[in-house]
């Protein structure tokens, strides 16, 4: 009986949560104009989030604006309406879907009360990182990102207990994480300082856990496999897929970023090509560029791809502009010109897939796939192995004796044309990936020189 009286006390209901979102007003000469995700759009996506990040959304509203009002982001009447709105419906965090700077941040606490915490997309995203992160540099990158993100951010005190329920990282999810509000201004520079301090501790231990990645990196590379990276908007179905090609069991929920920390398998193609496949971490829109990078570690296994596959939710009312935000998100981090191959997912779910394909279908280099049902993945992997095969390099080598193994790292990892044994070792002409083609540089057979002009002239 006392134990139950104690697990009653530990489970806190969900906190009660209130969205606003803005539709810009075009303008002539306006800075902003409407985006391309309607608000009411981008706001159910952002009820998902909440909902992941285990809040309990009570209601919604959308202002249409030319410009955000200087302090109050969102004009002072609607933010007086909503203030009125979040004191009846007893709202404990108010979500914002635009990023807010931490000036609106601060007077918008005022204007809704002192109980009400008042959170943007990202800070709300970031919310979900730190319960999603499992290995420990996902836990210092969610960590790091946050403290910077709050930092300027601090009006209240940040309190011992605060600061070492941040250093456990995932715990108590939520919104958590600052404290009373506290007695003044040195209060609050003690407590800047203790941040400070603990972001630069972070980064030095994020320094050595990301030199023991890349130590583990190169030894793949090393293995001369090729890697193919899964990148696609969270949800879009990454983790069934890998886990349906390679038969692994990877965490797959209906949730946004159920996978935060990259995961890698070995998938053997049907002409028998081995490659590794790695998931990552889903992007979304309105991602600010300091978030993504603070995912360096699964950003690094995208930039250092052979070959990428794009998956689409092509079931998703706004697969297209989804798409579009992925598209943006590689090319900021220098993944543009990766090959890529666009993986149309959940075909399962539409009821006529080709016409609803159509609409997507123009999208260079795709295959239309239901990952949950295995339809069309023979005819993904087929194409991904003539997708690598393209991108391999032409060698003619000739391999000493005494480096048998190199023969049969060829044999393993490329495509021979032509082997013969010669004098000093082994003939090999064929394709090998370009990063395996340089342990054989040395061992390219001289051609024999040209006669150069100048030769030819002294010559004569
Ligand atoms: P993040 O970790 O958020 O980036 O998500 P993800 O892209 O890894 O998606 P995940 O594989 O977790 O799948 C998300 C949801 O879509 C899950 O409920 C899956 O069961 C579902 N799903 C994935 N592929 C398919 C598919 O081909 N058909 C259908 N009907 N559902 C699918």
């Amino acid at each position: 009986m006392i134990e139950r009286e104690s697990i009653k006390e530990t489970i806190a209901p969900p906190e009660k949560a209130y969205l606003v979102g803005v539709e810009w007003k075009a303008i002539p000469d306006g800075k902003y104009k409407p985006d391309a995700w309607p608000a009411e759009e981008s706001l159910s996506e952002l009820a998902r989030l909440a909902d992941t990040a285990g809040l309990d959304v009570l209601g919604q509203t959308v202002q249409k604006l030319e410009r955000p009002n200087a302090s109050t982001f969102i004009g002072k009447g609607k933010a007086a309406e909503i203030a009125a709105t979040v004191q009846q419906m007893h709202i404990d965090v108010v979500i914002f879907d635009n990023e807010l700077t931490p000036g609106h941040q601060r007077e918008l606490e005022k204007v809704f009360g002192k109980d009400v915490k008042v959170l943007d997309r990202t800070g709300l995203i970031l919310d979900i990182f730190a319960q999603h992160a499992h290995t420990r540099e996902g836990a210092l990158q969610v960590e790091l990102a946050q403290y910077e993100y709050r930092l300027p951010r601090l009006t209240q005190t940040w309190t011992q207990q605060a600061l070492t329920r941040q250093a456990g990282g995932r715990a108590g999810g939520s919104t958590g994480g600052v404290g009373v509000r506290g007695p003044g201004e040195t209060k609050l520079e003690m407590d800047r300082n203790v941040i400070r301090h603990r972001i630069s501790q972070i980064k030095r231990e994020l320094e050595t856990v990301r030199a023991q990645r890349a130590r583990y990196r190169s030894q793949r590379r090393r293995s001369g496999l090729p890697t193919v990276a899964l990148v696609g908007y969270t949800n879009a179905g990454k983790s069934t897929l890998l886990n349906t090609l390679s038969g692994a069991d990877v965490y797959i929920a209906d949730q946004l970023f159920a996978t935060l920390d990259p995961t890698t398998r070995r998938i053997t193609l049907p002409g028998g090509t081995v490659v590794l496949l790695t998931d990552t971490v889903g992007f979304i829109q309105k991602l600010p560029t300091g978030l993504i990078a603070a995912f360096r570690a699964t950003l690094e296994e995208v930039i250092e791809a052979d070959l990428l596959l794009h998956v689409i939710d092509a079931s998703h009312p706004q697969a297209l502009e989804q798409a579009r935000a992925v598209y943006a998100t590689l090319k900021e981090i220098q993944a543009g010109d990766i090959p890529m191959i666009n993986v149309l997912n959940k075909i399962d779910r539409l009821a006529d897939p080709e016409a609803a394909c159509a609409a997507l279908c123009h999208l260079e280099d795709s295959v239309a796939v239901s990952a949950l049902t295995g339809m069309g993945l023979d005819k993904l992997l087929s194409h991904i192995e003539e997708v690598l095969e393209s991108e391999m390099v032409r060698v003619d080598v000739v391999i000493p004796f005494d480096r048998g193994e190199l023969v049969g790292l060829f044999h393993e990892r490329g495509l021979i044309d032509k082997e013969e044994y010669r004098e000093t070792g082994t003939r090999i002409v064929g394709r090998l990936p370009e990063v395996l083609a340089l342990q054989f540089e040395a061992f390219r057979t001289p051609r024999a020189p040209r006669r150069t002009r100048q030769a030819v002239l002294s010559a004569d």
